[in-house]
């Protein structure tokens, strides 16, 4: 009914606060009641207004001193009555005061870079609209009553049981649906860890020397120091864990510097786990986007005590989704719940069901497969083009995920930034991503978001990128890790 006199009935009965005696009686005070709402603007132009019955009933007066209210503000040009649309309020009553409000701007993005490389999205264009549509469809055509109630923190069952299924067969995690919590990404899984009460966590906590600024201030907030654990060819030199009782890691694909973490430290740290009673939370993050082997699975799979596993589908299918899930050893269930409060309020249950249909259905893999070729393609075509056009920059981490980090000699990263800004590139420099506290020399170089852009984009974007590092300075030392 849009703006049905339902919607106005409810604002006036609400809104008017008429005093039944007031001045003049009971006509009056309605007159003015609803001129002062037409004025003010809480009733705005084109407001229709409800039949005489059913304010009457609603103020507790005679049906005639609504009619007679409404033909005085006709009169006076507040109101317009018209046959067969009722009685609206006059286009020209607008409220005599507006507040002053800055002009409406363009939002920054449509004034933002030509050539969008920041890591950190998928191809936006490329979410599987369809698939996700019908398994929407299905999923409300499914959907018993009770789902439309407040929701278990845990998350809804079907998707537990799916992600169980799925994270067995695609990263070699090891559960069972009630080790299962479901929450709305990685960054709400670090909040329930770290909340007071959560999985008891405390800090200091031990993260790689290069990762994501975002969560070192997240970990911040929540009053968790961290300390930067030194990166070299092999990954996070876990031998240099310490009096730490938890370490964050990216095993599958470190972020943002790009390789896997070696065979022999995936044991070593669980054994560190194990000897330290510590735990190791393990980001996966994009652990599906491998291109030249087998996925690298999850180090979970090692020890599910002493792992605490946290995926989303921020990479796999749009970080706008905002669902994710954690794994946890059995001991930290009732305390990450306890964090997550006594009802859903994270994580749409709709969507939760969504997902466990798309996954069910092998619409998710599918979706995956198709990325990762997509991606395999890009990311070839960047080492080439860098080849042929800038072949002075050491493409690394390219073995995985959606961006890639091309290595700069030392002293350069800026004014490279400030290159391609020129361009109108956007893209992030490394030192965006390291440690404010660590002792591991400073590497210049740029990461490279080859999943951002859309497939007719990714050309242009790729030719802007060459341009600028046609004329970038001579070779780098090797870096601290590579992929
Ligand atoms: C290192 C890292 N971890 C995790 C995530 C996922 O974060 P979220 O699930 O909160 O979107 C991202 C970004 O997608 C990331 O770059």
């Amino acid at each position: 009914m849009g703006d049905s006199w339902v919607d106005s009935a409810e604002r006036i009965g609400a809104d008017l606060h008429l005093e039944p005696a007031g001045p003049g009686g009971r006509r009056a005070a309605l007159i003015r009641a609803l001129r002062e709402a037409v004025r003010s603007g809480r009733l705005a132009p084109g407001t229709r207004l409800p039949p005489y019955r059913s304010l009457a009933a609603d103020l507790g007066v005679a049906r005639n001193t609504v009619a007679d209210a409404y033909a005085e503000l006709v009169a006076e040009g507040w109101l317009t009555a018209r046959q067969g649309s009722g009685t609206r309020v006059a286009d020209r009553a607008a409220p005599l005061r507006r507040t002053e409000r800055s002009p409406v701007r363009a939002p920054a993005r449509a004034r933002g870079p030509r050539h969008d490389l920041l890591q950190g999205t998928p191809d936006a264009s490329s979410f599987p609209r369809a698939a996700w549509l019908a398994s929407y469809r299905r999923a409300l055509q499914q959907a018993p009553n009770e789902v439309f109630g407040p929701g278990d923190p845990a998350g809804r069952p079907e998707l537990r049981e799916a992600l169980t299924e799925y994270l067995a067969r695609a990263r070699g995690v090891r559960t069972e649906p009630g080790r299962v919590v479901i929450c709305s990404g990685f960054a709400h899984a670090l909040r329930l860890l770290f909340a007071p009460g959560g999985a008891g966590l405390r800090g200091p906590l031990a993260v790689e020397a290069y990762g994501l600024g975002f969560h070192r201030e997240l970990l911040a907030a929540a009053g968790v120091r961290t300390v930067a654990l030194p990166l070299d060819e092999d990954g996070a030199r876990v031998d240099r864990l310490g009096r730490e009782r938890a370490v964050l890691l990216t095993p599958a694909h470190q972020f943002p510097t790009g390789g896997p973490l070696h065979a022999g430290r995936r044991t070593a740290v669980v054994d560190w786990a194990r000897a330290r009673g510590g735990l190791l939370v393990e980001d996966d993050y994009d652990g599906e986007f491998r291109y030249d082997r087998r996925p690298v699975g999850a180090v979970q799979g090692l020890d599910p005590d002493r792992v605490i596993y946290i995926g989303s589908v921020s990479k796999s299918l749009s970080p706008a989704v905002r669902l994710g899930w954690m794994v946890l050893p059995e001991r930290h269930v009732d305390g990450v719940l306890a964090a997550k409060g006594e009802r859903e309020a994270w994580a749409s249950v709709l969507d939760q069901l969504s997902l466990a249909d798309l996954i069910a259905s092998g619409a998710y893999d599918r979706h995956v497969r198709r990325m990762r070729q997509r991606y395999r393609a890009r990311r070839d075509r960047l080492v080439e083009a860098l080849a042929d056009r800038a072949p002075h920059v050491e493409v690394t981490g390219v073995a995985a995920g959606l961006h890639a980090v091309l290595r700069l000699p030392p002293g350069t990263e800026r004014s490279v930034l400030e290159a391609a800004a020129a361009q109108g590139v956007a893209l992030d420099g490394l030192s965006a991503f390291r440690h404010p506290s660590t002792d591991l020399a400073a590497h210049d170089g740029l990461v490279v978001g080859y999943a951002t852009p859309s497939e007719h984009a990714y050309g242009a974007a790729l030719d802007a990128l060459c341009r600028v590092l046609s004329s970038a300075p001579a070779p780098p030392r090797p870096g601290p890790a590579s992929g």
